[in-house]
């Protein structure tokens, strides 16, 4: 309950930061916060600039926040991440505390500690490594989703059960419950959330197995900076669902999994996720957002892939002409 964790730490003041989705949405089903001051951003992915950082910064100072406040952050992912980074450097960190209100931040985006904000159009190249200092979930936020939104959550719910191989024959056999049944809801975001901690727990700051968190991640990244760059938005759930159907072409190419591996992953994601556009003549320019990447390495093009359902594999260097191979296969094969 969040009024125990608020005895229990007694913060001075307590700042909630929304966007305007989940300030109607979200706000009115949490009564136990007595916060002092609502801050507010613009939603989504748009608004992880360090203008909106500054805004915030400027808004504690001038409301009196200090370092025993609390920052609630009730959102996406966009959201946590901003808020996370905001908290994490403001008067060199304050208390955060996530309120997750996306399928996509409950599994994901909310678990693991890390946050950040883009720099013009490079996805997440600013931010720290910061666990929140508690996280509240609850999976009725969801019955409010749009439907491309709950949509977006799934990509990083077929991730996890394509590296860990749990749950994978369920989305196989069954796909995805309804909106509304949030038991079953419930028990996907327990497990998925378990996995994740598990992981980020082990590999805090990204050293080993954390990376294989990143599968789908390289393409996805690009893909989306791509958009950026044209002055659009991609979302990162349909970008993630593109990136695994692309590494995995990737890795057939590479033998480092059977081949009919993309094929299986198509099945399940081209149903739920619209293609992703771009032409034959993106490709150059794919390639060269890839290789800056974060997870690059002397500028070559790393990608975390799968060698079958359930067995991640260490991040590996793509030659160029695979990568090229891959993202024209992904045109060719899913029209
Ligand atoms: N830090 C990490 O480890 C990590 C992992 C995965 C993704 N991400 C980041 O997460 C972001 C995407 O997050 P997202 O998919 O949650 O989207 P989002 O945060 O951009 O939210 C999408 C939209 O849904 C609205 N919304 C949120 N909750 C709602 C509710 N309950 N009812 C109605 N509307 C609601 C928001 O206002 C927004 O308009 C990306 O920036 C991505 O880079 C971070």
């Amino acid at each position: 309950m969040v009024s125990d964790y608020l005895v229990r730490t007694n913060p001075d003041k307590i700042f909630l930061l929304c966007d305007a989705e989940t300030k109607k949405y979200c706000l009115p089903r949490i009564s136990d916060i007595p916060f002092s001051h609502l801050l507010e951003m613009p939603a989504g992915e748009s608004a992880k600039t360090l203008e909106t950082c500054e805004r915030i910064w400027n808004e504690l100072t001038e409301h009196g926040a200090t370092r025993r406040s609390v920052l609630f952050c009730l959102g996406g992912g966009s959201l946590t991440d901003l808020g996370g980074f905001v908290a994490s450097v403001y008067q060199r960190g304050i208390t955060v505390v996530y309120i997750p209100t996306t399928l996509l931040c409950m599994v994901d985006a909310g678990i693991g500690g890390k946050n950040g904000i883009n720099l013009g159009g490079l996805k997440n190249y600013i931010g720290t490594f910061r666990m929140p200092d508690a996280i509240f979930i609850d999976p009725n936020f969801l019955l409010t989703l749009s439907d491309e939104e709950w949509t977006n959550g799934k990509a990083e719910v077929i991730k996890h059960a394509l590296l860990s191989g749990n749950g994978w024959n369920d989305i196989e056999g069954k796909g995805f419950p309804k909106k509304d049944d949030i038991p079953s809801w419930t028990r996907i975001i327990e497990a998925n959330t378990l996995f994740k901690q598990k992981i980020t727990t082990a590999d805090f700051a990204e050293n080993n197995i954390r990376a294989m968190l990143n599968f789908g991640h390289t393409a996805a990244h690009a893909l989306e900076t791509l958009y950026l760059n044209n002055g659009k938005i991609l979302a990162h759930g349909r970008a993630v669902a593109a990136g695994m159907i692309i590494e995995t072409m990737a890795a057939e190419a590479l033998q480092i999994c059977e081949n009919g591996l993309s094929h299986t992953v198509k099945k399940i994601v081209l149903p739920l996720f619209e293609r992703v556009d771009y032409t034959e003549k993106d490709i150059a320019e794919l390639n060269i957002i890839a290789a800056k990447d974060k997870k690059s390495v002397s500028g070559s093009v790393v990608c975390s892939l799968i060698s079958a359902i359930g067995k991640p594999c260490e991040p590996v260097s793509i030659p160029e002409p695979i990568m090229t191979k891959a993202w024209l296969q992904y045109l060719h094969d899913t029209l």
